[in-house]
């Protein structure tokens, strides 16, 4: 049930001009996601009943990769005049009977239970606060002699002793909606930046009596922002650092965990080797003893029991049942499904197509558009030519056939079960089944043949 006094507004109007990217900030990307994603999870759990995200000019695409996010209403900050100027665009939409939690769209990791903390804080005004060893570039957080909050001051404001200040302000704040409109309309841009600096509604509160409160976390990481492509990066690998540590404690062994990225969700059993340089994507489910090899990279795909993904291989929706092998260098793409005991060795790319139990693909080959039957064995330098330059057609071969290598299988076309085909063999037409298939020129022997003359330097 949506919590109907509690409301969320993010500032997300930012270009980001410390990236110098054009792209805008919350939509760069954290574990194969933009910022703003990982937000909007986390507020899934907290269900507000409702989130205002203010954007800037230009934020089509932002509003079109979320437009299946329940609930969000889109407030447009024309000009970005600071992040005063951002809540005051959103506040005319909030009930005078909420609260509101202010997030900033570039901290895309505070948790569900910091958030909780937070908004647990019986006053006017909450400001989640953090201590950090180097609190350059943040503002800072000024307390009276009794510790209660006074003022937020900004780093290019403060002076020489505030900037030793090590609470900083990390842009996370609860209010009540009427206080706040209040506080908003007393802001000015007097201000070296020129800016209507949401942080200056703390001294605006507290010297009108307000209770002004802070919840100062332990979580660094989760609060921190990200300003530039290092913060990004050290977010990234702290984040990654998260995932690996959970996945060990659930019992899979992560050979080294700085070299491991999950961009999305997997689903583990027991007993799983993941080697370095994994990156899996989407949704990935491992089985129990799967083992993955270094530097693989698998998205949306299932991988069966016992399992085993040698070294640089790429597989993306695919499901690889118990018991198969692929690798290394394979490439398994969209609508590949493995069966039982299934062999897919080096330089081999399948798409679309279905192997049987114990069928092997051991070198060389690409399977595309084919059903494959049991026991099937396709000989090295295979293809299936599914395509005439129009369109896709596609090659049955059925159970215990044997490909010989380098054979060419012009589809549509069907090998019948039991049959062999010749090596080098170009087969256009459907072979029925226990039969041997050869398509190729015949070999021929020409006696006391001759090599041109010459002397090869001369030409
Ligand atoms: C801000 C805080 C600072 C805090 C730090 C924590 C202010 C004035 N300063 O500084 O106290 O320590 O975050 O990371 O709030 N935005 C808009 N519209 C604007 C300006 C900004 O939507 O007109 C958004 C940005 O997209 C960004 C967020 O507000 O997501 C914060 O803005 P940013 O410029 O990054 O502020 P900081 O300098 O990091
Ligand atoms: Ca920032």
């Amino acid at each position: 049930m949506p919590d109907n006094n509690v409301e969320v507004c993010i500032l997300a109007a930012g270009m980001g001009t410390r990236m110098r990217s054009s792209r805008p900030k919350v939509m760069q990307s954290l574990a194969g996601r933009p910022l703003l994603a990982h937000l909007l999870d986390t507020l899934e759990v907290l269900k507000p009943s409702r989130i205002h995200v203010v954007v800037g000019e230009g934020s089509g695409h932002i509003q079109a990769a979320f437009h299946n996010v329940k609930n969000v209403n889109w407030v447009m900050q024309a000009e970005r005049l600071g992040t005063g100027h951002a809540v005051l665009q959103a506040a005319t939409h909030f009930s005078p009977t909420s609260r509101v939690i202010m997030l900033l769209g570039d901290a895309p990791l505070v948790s569900i239970e910091t958030l909780t903390a937070l908004m647990q804080l019986d006053c006017d005004l909450g400001v989640l606060t953090v201590d950090l060893d180097d609190p350059c570039n943040y503002g800072r957080i000024l307390r009276d002699a009794e510790g209660n909050l006074t003022a937020i001051v900004e780093e290019r404001n403060a002076t020489v002793e505030q900037k030793s200040i090590r609470e900083i302000n990390t842009g996370g704040m609860v209010a009540k909606v009427a206080l706040l409109k209040q506080w908003l309309a007393g802001l000015d841009n007097n201000n070296d930046q020129q800016e209507y600096l949401l942080t200056d509604i703390v001294a605006i509160a507290a010297s009108a009596g307000c209770v002004v409160s802070a919840y100062k976390t332990s979580e660094v990481t989760e609060v921190t922002g990200i300003n530039t492509f290092e913060q990004l990066a050290l977010m990234e690998r702290a984040l990654q650092g998260r995932n690996a540590l959970k996945l060990m404690e659930q019992g899979v062994h992560i050979v080294d965990p700085s070299r491991f990225d999950l961009r999305g969700e997997v689903v583990t059993g027991k007993d799983i080797v993941i080697d370095i340089n994994v990156i899996l994507e989407g949704k990935v489910e491992l089985a129990d003893g799967v083992t993955i090899g270094a530097n693989c990279i698998i998205k949306d795909s299932r991988i069966g029991e016992n399992t085993v993904i040698k070294p640089n291989s790429v597989i993306d929706e695919t499901i690889v049942e118990a018991d198969c092998s692929v690798g290394p260098f394979a490439r398994l793409r969209p609508g590949t499904h493995l069966k039982k005991a299934v062999a897919i060795g080096n330089f081999v790319e399948v798409k679309k197509s279905t192997l049987g139990e114990g069928s092997k693909a051991s070198h060389l080959a690409y399977l595309g558009d084919s059903t494959i039957g049991t026991s099937v064995n396709i000989g090295a330098g295979t293809i299936t030519c599914n395509y005439d330059g129009v369109s896709k057609h596609e090659t049955h071969i059925e159970d215990n056939v044997f490909v010989g290598s380098n054979t060419s299988l012009v589809a549509p076309v069907t090998i019948g079960e039991g049959s062999t085909i010749g090596a080098g063999s170009t087969i256009t037409r459907d072979v029925e089944c226990h039969v041997l298939a050869v398509g190729r020129g015949r070999q021929k022997i020409i006696s006391h043949w001759q090599r041109p003359a010459g002397n090869r330097s001369e030409k």
